[in-house]
């Protein structure tokens, strides 16, 4: 039986601070090793995560230190390749979102899942969100009926962190189509599980922001991608980091034959749910009038600890989930096929955008042998 599972995280200064009190939780995984550029925070992060060693180059640390796995907490364009060589080694890997940033790097990344003795995991934690956590059990329980439409939005404001984020000039904001749509795109797939996408459209609405250099951003301020999936139904997927607008990031809906849900747009409102079997009437009820009767066993069971680390549970629940399928008590609910079924559809909606919006194609991993 695993005891401890000594683990390196990259990008300690930044994200990857912030899996501290979940990996504590977990009561398995070590923090041995930190790893970031950021020569001034460095020390810093080290204690703070209560680690013992602390590198600069993150090829030094999958080389020298003693982990077993690594939490990739870099900015976008280091996930794939930093996951890579860690698998490479036969670390386990928990990456940050998207797995990749071009369909490239996703092939490479998927060859490199498969002949690794380790796990991969895509850190998808909108998928755990409570609420997202509830449909699904609704869904699996059957109660949705057929399903046949869903959204997911994400509509966050980042045109000042992408001054200081640098990273994400290029990479959310520099680049048109779906740049961030896994937390949007994540939690449908697994309500709609195993459907997948098999092919998307994606069009913007205009440039209409400036950034401090006086430059139109690349993206669009909202970019709608289509998602048509295989079994027929269809998936509609907004991103805007851009636009000026009070807070109300995320948005969700599911649409079946017996049953939808529509989740809150803003702070202090509440998710709205009919399912058929529950009331005959067409009548809107609200999801925490359900109480805690679909909310899965083990969230119960650890609800107090995970509301203690970050996005409302979802950073807890994906860390035990990382060590669960490590120690083989479960499969990994987002392995490296799911992660690029998460991922792939961004990455073509960039082409279609520049295509006028054409329909095309989205590759399935499982094919990449
Ligand atoms: N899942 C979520 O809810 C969530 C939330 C925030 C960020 N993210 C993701 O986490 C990643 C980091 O985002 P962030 O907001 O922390 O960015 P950030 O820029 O604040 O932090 C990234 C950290 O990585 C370090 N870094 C950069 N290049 C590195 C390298 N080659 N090796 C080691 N360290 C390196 C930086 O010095 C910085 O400390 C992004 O991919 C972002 O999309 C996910």
């Amino acid at each position: 039986m695993i005891e401890k599972i000594n683990i390196g995280i990259a990008g300690s200064c930044g994200r990857g601070r912030s899996f501290k009190t979940a990996c504590d939780a977990s009561g398995i995984l070590k923090i041995h090793a930190v790893c970031d550029v950021n020569e001034e925070k460095l020390e810093e992060s080290r204690v703070a995560l209560g680690a013992e060693e602390k590198y600069l180059d993150y090829y030094e640390m999958i080389e020298k230190s003693d982990i077993q796995a690594v939490i990739i907490g870099t900015p976008m364009p280091f996930h794939a390749s930093q996951a890579i060589a860690a698998l490479n080694k036969n670390i386990h890997v928990l990456s940050e979102v998207p797995a990749a940033v071009s369909i490239e790097e996703c092939k490479e990344l998927v060859l490199a899942a498969r002949r690794s003795k380790a796990l991969y995991m895509m850190a998808e934690n909108y998928t755990y969100i409570k609420s997202n956590v509830m449909v699904k059990e609704m869904v699996k329980r059957g109660m949705f009926g057929e399903l046949y439409y869903a959204e997911g939005e994400y509509i966050h404001e980042l045109k000042q962190l992408n001054e200081i984020t640098k990273w994400r000039r290029k990479w959310q904001t520099g680049i048109n189509g779906i740049t961030y749509g896994t937390h949007s795109l994540g939690p449908v797939l697994q309500w709609m599980h195993p459907d997948r996408v098999i092919s998307v459209c994606c069009a913007g609405s205009g440039h209409h922001y400036k950034d401090s250099e006086g430059r139109y951003y690349e993206n669009e301020d909202t970019c709608v991608m289509l998602c048509k999936m295989a079994s027929g139904a269809l998936v509609k997927i907004r991103v805007d980091m851009l636009s000026d607008r009070p807070h109300a990031m995320t948005n969700y809906q599911l649409q079946g034959t017996d049953g939808c849900y529509e989740s809150a747009r803003a702070h202090g409102e509440r998710h709205r749910i009919w399912i058929r079997s529950l009331c005959p009437e067409m009548k809107w009820m609200y999801l925490d009038e359900l109480g805690e009767q679909f909310l899965p066993q083990e969230w119960k069971k650890h609800q107090e600890i995970a509301m203690k680390t970050g996005h409302g549970g979802g950073d807890f629940f994906e860390i035990m989930d990382f060590c669960d399928a490590i120690t083989g008590k479960k499969k990994c609910p987002i392995g490296i096929d799911e992660a690029m079924d998460m991922t792939l559809p961004g990455l073509v909606s960039q082409q279609s955008i520049v295509q006028n919006g054409k329909w095309l194609d989205v590759p399935d991993s499982r094919q990449w042998n």
